[in-house]
C-alpha cells in the first residue's frame, strides 16, 4: 500500500520544481503580465512569483502549507520585498480569512499552478478517480472557490489562472484562444461574471525539472503532435 504525500513532503519537492521555474525565468515573466495593482496570490508557494509581483505591487499571498509559508517568508526577506502572507485553507475559509480579503481590496487575483499533495487532495476530492484524474479535480474545485466572490470579491477586475500541460502544436494562437476561452468561460467564469479576454502560451522547458506531473484525460484533445506549454488565461468582470 502506498502512502499519501504530505505537507512537509510536498513543500520540499514544490521547492525544487519551484526553483527550477525561477531558473528559466517562469515568475519574471508571468508578473510582467500583470498590471500595477493590489493582487491577491493564491499559493505562494516558496515565493518565487511573489517576490516579482511584489515589486511595485501591494500583494496578499495566501497559502495553507505553513512549511511553504516560511519558505516564502524567508526568501521576501532575502530579496527585500514585503508582502502580507496569511495562512488560510481555500476551502475552508473563516470570517476572519475573508475580512483579511476584503479589507485588502485586491484589484487582480492571480493563482498560478495551483495543487496540492496527496493528503489535500484525496481529502477534497471523493470516489473511485485515479491520481491525474484527482489532481485535476481538486484544481478545479480550488479554481471555483478563486473565482467565486468570497476571494475574487467586488473590487476583483481581473483574475488570471496559470497552469502547466500540452498543446497540440497544429493550432494557431487564435485557435488556442478560442478554445481556452469556450471551455473557460463555461465552466469558470461566466456563472461568476466574469469572461476570458486574453491567453498567453508559453513553451514549458522542463530542463532540470523533476516533479511528477499528473496527465489526465482531456476529452478535448484530437490527437497529433503536442508541446509542453504554460498557458495564463486572463478573465476580466463583465460590465453589463
Ligand atoms: C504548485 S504550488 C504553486 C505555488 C506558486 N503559485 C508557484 O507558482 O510557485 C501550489 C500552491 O498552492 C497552495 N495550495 C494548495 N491548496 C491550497 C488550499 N486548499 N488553500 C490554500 N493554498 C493551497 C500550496 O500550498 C502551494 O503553495
Amino acid at each position: 500500500m502506498y502512502q499519501l504525500s504530505n505537507a512537509v513532503q510536498y513543500s520540499g519537492i514544490w521547492e525544487r520544481e519551484s526553483q527550477s521555474f525561477e531558473s528559466h525565468n517562469i515568475y519574471k515573466q508571468l508578473a510582467q503580465q500583470i498590471p500595477f495593482v493590489p493582487v491577491l496570490e493564491v499559493g505562494c508557494g516558496i515565493g518565487n512569483g511573489t517576490k516579482y509581483l511584489a515589486d511595485g505591487r501591494a500583494v496578499l499571498a495566501l497559502d495553507n502549507n505553513e512549511h511553504l509559508i516560511a519558505k516564502a517568508s524567508a526568501q521576501m526577506k532575502e530579496a527585500g520585498q514585503s508582502a502580507q502572507i496569511h495562512h488560510c485553507d481555500l476551502f475552508e475559509l473563516k470570517d476572519e480569512d475573508l475580512k483579511v480579503i476584503t479589507d485588502f481590496q485586491p484589484k487582480a487575483v492571480v493563482a498560478w499552478f495551483i495543487g496540492s499533495h496527496g493528503e489535500d487532495i484525496f481529502a477534497r476530492t471523493s470516489g473511485e478517480l485515479d491520481v491525474n484524474e484527482k489532481s485535476k479535480l481538486y484544481r478545479e474545485r480550488i479554481e471555483d472557490v478563486i473565482v467565486s466572490d468570497k476571494v475574487s470579491v467586488a473590487s476583483v477586475d481581473i483574475i488570471n489562472l496559470v497552469n502547466r500541460g500540452t498543446i497540440a502544436t497544429s493550432c494557431s494562437d487564435a485557435e488556442i484562444f478560442e478554445s481556452q476561452k469556450a471551455d473557460y468561460d463555461k465552466y469558470v467564469f461566466e456563472p461568476v461574471g466574469f469572461e476570458v479576454y486574453d491567453v498567453k502560451v508559453s513553451r514549458w522547458d522542463r530542463t532540470g525539472s523533476t516533479f511528477e506531473y499528473g496527465q489526465a484525460h482531456n476529452p478535448n484533445f484530437e490527437g497529433g503532435e503536442t508541446a509542453l506549454a504554460i498557458t495564463s488565461i486572463f478573465a476580466r468582470r463583465k460590465t453589463s
